[in-house]
């Protein structure tokens, strides 16, 4: 059960959706360079090559060292950080509050409904081609070596999980999450007898283009094993 986001824009596109950003990556020799560059620098190299690297990240929040009051303001301190060879691109655009909730319930929705008609293409759809899915909790439930990657691709967790039973009620406790992660608490219940309800916490990081690229998952194997009768007590006793 298992299964983040990220995203590389090229400058232009980052231009647009950032006017902070607007003209960064120009080297205009000016004062403002000079006092970036070197030529009248007041601070060693190292210390305005990671001012300028900081500035330029999307995150957190830029601001404009005080030793560059020669640059009136955030475009031309950007320009004078190109002549030091450091722009905007590439950087990631992060997750919104709707596109963390709706990777969850999508990935939700192929643990509740693996047999659904759309389960393959919302499986492709969702997942990065380059997915893996790792969880000692399933290799544990399923028999296999608990160390391993449980769903080592796409190809594999379609088969896998799309032929697991459907769990019948998975309700979402949490979802925390950043640009290019999210943790997801969920519990489980009415699986086998139903004695137990099971508790699990999934991990997705997130590709630039919103697809789940890995899944780490670990849940409450113990409870899910008493739900469907303990079949490891049995099989020893035949
Ligand atoms: C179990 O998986 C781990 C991680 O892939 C691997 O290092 C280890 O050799 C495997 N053990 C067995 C017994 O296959």
């Amino acid at each position: 059960m298992k299964s983040l986001f990220f995203t590389f824009l090229a400058s232009l596109t980052l231009a647009h959706a950032n006017p902070l950003l607007e003209a960064r990556g120009v080297c205009n020799a000016d004062n403002c360079a000079r006092a970036i560059t070197g030529s009248a620098a007041q601070q060693a190299l190292a210390t305005r090559q990671a001012d300028c690297s900081a500035f330029l990240s999307p995150f957190p929040t830029p601001t404009v060292p005080a030793y560059a009051s020669a640059c009136s303001g955030s475009v031309r301190y950007s320009s004078a950080c190109a002549c030091l060879g450091y722009t905007a691109s590439p950087t990631h655009s992060c997750l919104s509050p709707a596109q963390a909730t709706s990777i969850v319930n999508t990935f939700a929705s192929l643990l509740t409904a693996p047999q659904a008609p759309d389960f393959t293409s919302k499986a492709n759809a969702l997942l990065a081609d380059s997915f893996t899915d790792t969880s000692g909790s399933i290799n544990f439930l399923a028999g296999q070596n608990i160390s391993a990657v449980t769903f080592p691709s796409k190809a594999a967790f379609i088969g896998g999980q799309g032929a697991q039973p459907p769990i019948p009620s998975l309700t979402t406790l949490d979802i925390f999450y950043t640009c290019d992660k999210i943790a997801w608490r969920w519990v489980a219940q009415g699986i086998g007898s139903d004695q137990y309800e099971v508790k699990g916490i999934d991990t997705f990081t997130i590709t630039h283009s919103g697809q789940i690229s890995a899944v780490f998952a670990e849940f409450n194997s113990g409870a899910w094993l008493a739900d469907i009768g303990n079949p490891q007590c049995h099989s020893s006793t035949s």
